[in-house]
C-alpha cells in the first residue's frame, strides 16, 4: 500500500484560561458537575482581537519549523497545500488557510483552502492531504486545525459553553511510497439541522446550540462503528494499534469506547481536561502533545477517529 508520514507538528492556545470554577461565579453550575460528566477543568479562550487565524499562524509556523528539522529535504517551496479546518474564524473569506499563505511567505502556486466540517475537519483534511500527495509524491501539505469557539458559544447557556475551548494544531506531511505504509479513510454523515447546529445572525442568534443526549449517543456509536470497520478492512486487531487519537469532546464518550476494547485502555490518550472541546483543532491540538510526549513516534500505527456536527464521523488508520 501506500500512506503519509508526519515530519512536523505544531500548536498554540490562547494564554487566557477559564476554569470551570471561574464559570461557576456567573453560571449555574459547578467544577464537579462538568469534570464528572465531560472530564473538563479548564479551557484556553481567545483574548479580544484574537482570532482563529492567529492560532492557526502560530501553530502552523511551528509545525513547519520542526518539519525543517526533521527533514533536510524539506522548505516551505516544497508545499503544495495548506488545508485548515474551521468553523469559527472571524473572517467568512478569505480562508484562514490563505491568510497562512499571506503571514508565513508561503509559495504562490499552493492550493489553499478551509474545511467547514466543525469536529471532523481536521481529520478530512487528513485525508484530503493525502489524495494530494498520491498525486503529487515529492509534494508536502500543511494541515491546522483552528478554532475560537468562543465566538460561538453564549457564555450564559450553561449546557453548551463549559463544554468548549480556543486552540489550533498543525502538522505537515509528506507521501510514504513504502508497501508496509497504510492510510485507510473512512466517514458517515447523517444529516441533522436539529441536533447541533449554530446559525448566522440576522435569521438566528449565531450561538451554538446542542441536544446533548442525541450527540453523546451519536458520538459513541460512530467512534466505535469508525474503529470497528477500520480495523475489519485492514484486517488488523486492536492490539496491532499503538494508539487511538480521538476527537476531545468528551471524557465519558471516549471511556464508554474504549471500554469496548479490552486490553486496549490505555491507547485513547485525552487531554480534555486542560483545553475542553476545540472541535476542528481537537485532534490536531492532541496528536501535537502526543508527539511531544513520545507518546506517536515514527513506524506506530495508528488511528485517527472525529465525530461532531453535521452530524458527521470520520477516521483514518494509518502508519505514521
Ligand atoms: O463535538 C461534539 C460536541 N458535543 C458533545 O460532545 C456533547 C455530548 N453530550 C454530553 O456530553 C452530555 O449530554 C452533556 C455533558 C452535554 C450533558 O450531560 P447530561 O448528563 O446529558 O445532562 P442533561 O443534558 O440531561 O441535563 C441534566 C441536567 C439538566 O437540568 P434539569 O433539567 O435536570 O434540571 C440541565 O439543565 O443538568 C443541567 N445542566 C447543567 N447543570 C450544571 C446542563 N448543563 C449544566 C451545567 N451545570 N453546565
Amino acid at each position: 500500500m501506500a500512506g503519509i508520514q508526519i515530519i512536523g507538528t505544531g500548536s498554540a492556545v490562547p494564554e487566557k484560561i477559564l476554569s470551570n470554577d471561574d464559570m461557576s461565579t456567573w453560571l449555574d453550575t459547578s467544577d464537579e458537575w462538568i469534570y464528572k460528566r465531560t472530564g473538563i477543568k479548564r479551557r484556553h479562550i481567545a483574548a479580544e482581537g484574537e482570532g482563529a487565524h492567529d492560532l492557526a499562524i502560530r501553530a502552523a509556523r511551528q509545525a513547519l519549523e520542526r518539519a525543517k528539522e526533521a527533514d533536510s529535504g524539506f522548505s516551505e517551496e516544497k508545499l503544495i497545500a495548506v488545508i485548515t479546518a474551521s468553523m469559527s474564524s472571524d473572517y467568512i473569506c478569505p480562508t484562514v488557510s490563505c491568510i497562512i499563505q499571506e503571514e508565513l511567505s508561503l509559495p504562490e502556486d499552493i492550493t489553499a483552502y478551509d474545511i467547514n466540517a466543525a469536529c471532523t475537519g481536521f481529520v478530512y483534511a487528513l485525508q484530503n492531504a493525502f489524495r494530494m500527495l498520491k498525486e503529487d509524491k515529492d509534494g508536502y501539505v500543511l494541515i491546522v486545525g483552528s478554532e475560537c469557539m468562543s465566538r460561538l458559544v453564549d457564555y450564559n447557556d450553561r449546557s453548551v459553553c463549559v463544554l468548549f475551548g480556543d486552540g489550533a494544531g498543525a502538522a505537515v506531511l509528506r507521501f510514504d511510497p513504502s508497501d508496509e505504509s497504510m492510510f485507510l479513510p473512512i466517514a458517515g454523515t447523517k444529516g441533522s439541522r436539529k441536533i447541533l447546529y449554530c446559525r448566522k445572525p440576522p435569521v438566528s442568534d449565531g450561538f451554538l446550540h446542542m441536544n446533548g443526549q442525541e450527540v453523546y449517543r451519536f458520538a459513541s456509536n460512530s467512534l466505535r462503528t469508525a474503529i470497528e470497520r477500520l480495523l475489519e478492512r485492514s484486517g488488523l486487531s486492536i492490539e496491532d494499534i499503538d494508539q487511538v487519537v480521538c476527537h476531545q469532546a468528551n471524557a465519558r464518550i471516549i471511556d464508554s469506547v474504549r471500554r469496548r476494547f479490552p486490553g486496549a485502555e490505555d491507547k485513547f490518550y485525552q487531554h480534555m481536561e486542560e483545553y475542553a472541546n476545540t472541535s476542528g483543532a481537537s485532534v490536531a491540538l492532541v496528536m501535537n502533545e502526543m508527539f511531544q510526549k513520545g507518546i506517536l513516534h515514527e513506524n506506530m500505527t495508528i488511528i485517527c477517529a472525529a465525530f461532531g456536527a453535521g452530524l458527521s464521523w470520520n477516521a483514518v488508520l494509518m502508519t505514521i
